[in-house]
């Protein structure tokens, strides 16, 4: 089975503003480039072409205009999705589905940068063949995030998002794995209290029928939709590429 690619590039970055008052937040600079680039730069090193961005907002079509048909990646075509309004995540994955087709997919959000390559990991993906996997990298903040509690082999028992009172500081990153039953699990989602479909609800579904594996990762890895991490992300970038230039 062919493994598809999906960017979420949507919301409405609402803990940025005022800087994204005018513009969706993956448009935004990470150190040298838009923010969008670092993702689907992700996959594509992955071995991930046939990648789709779904993004939502009045500027939407700016993501043409930057994208193109990929070719800055090396692609010769890539797909667009939009989605209306603020639904969440899992809203925004199930309007991939005609693009998906009969695949499995690796979906990472738009605002997820990170050090290393995800390659090492899809391929596990690749042979794992079905269900979910997740990433998980310790964090010092994580009632940011989804936050994995793990048993004593190192197992996942359960996720919480956004916790008061986190089990662990696994946080799960946004760069998730799934098999093409993942749509069926999307139908079956209530809205959270957020009004939103949560990825969070995704992989406990998975990980309720036993078919959710995890891994944590190497190096470094931030989210940058708040003034920290968009800061930070930006600071991280700009010594990486110092340090690789050096
Ligand atoms: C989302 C997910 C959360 C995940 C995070 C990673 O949070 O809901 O589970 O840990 O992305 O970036 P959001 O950025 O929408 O608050």
């Amino acid at each position: 089975m062919a493994l598809k690619g999906v960017v979420l590039a949507g919301g409405m970055g609402s803990r940025l503003h005022p800087l994204t008052r005018v513009t969706n937040k993956h448009l935004l600079p990470i150190y040298d480039e838009p923010m969008v680039y670092y993702p689907i730069r992700a996959l594509v090193e992955a071995g991930v072409r046939d990648i789709m961005v779904v993004t939502g907002g009045e500027s939407a079509g700016h993501f043409l205009q930057l994208l193109g048909n990929g070719d800055a990646f090396g692609l010769e075509h890539l797909e667009y999705g939009y989605q209306k309004g603020a639904g969440g995540i899992a809203e925004a994955l199930g309007l991939t589905r005609y693009f998906v087709g009969d695949d499995d997919l690796v979906v990472i959000l738009g605002d997820n940068i990170l050090e290393n390559p995800i390659t090492g990991a899809v391929q596990r993906y690749r042979e794992q063949r079905s269900g979910a996997r997740i990433l998980l990298k310790k964090v010092h903040d994580p009632g940011r995030f989804g936050v994995a509690e793990i048993d004593a082999q190192g197992r996942v028992i359960g996720i919480e998002e956004k916790p008061k009172q986190p089990k662990t500081d696994l946080a799960v990153i946004g760069v998730y794995m799934y098999d093409n039953s993942v749509y069926s699990v999307v139908d079956g989602l209530k809205r959270s209290d957020r009004g939103e479909l949560e990825i969070t609800d995704v992989n406990n579904a998975y990980l309720r029928r036993g078919d959710l594996h995890a891994e944590e990762i190497e190096g470094w890895w931030t989210d940058a939709g708040t003034f920290e991490s968009l800061h930070l992300a930006n600071r991280l970038v700009r010594d990486l590429r110092i340090s690789r230039r050096g």
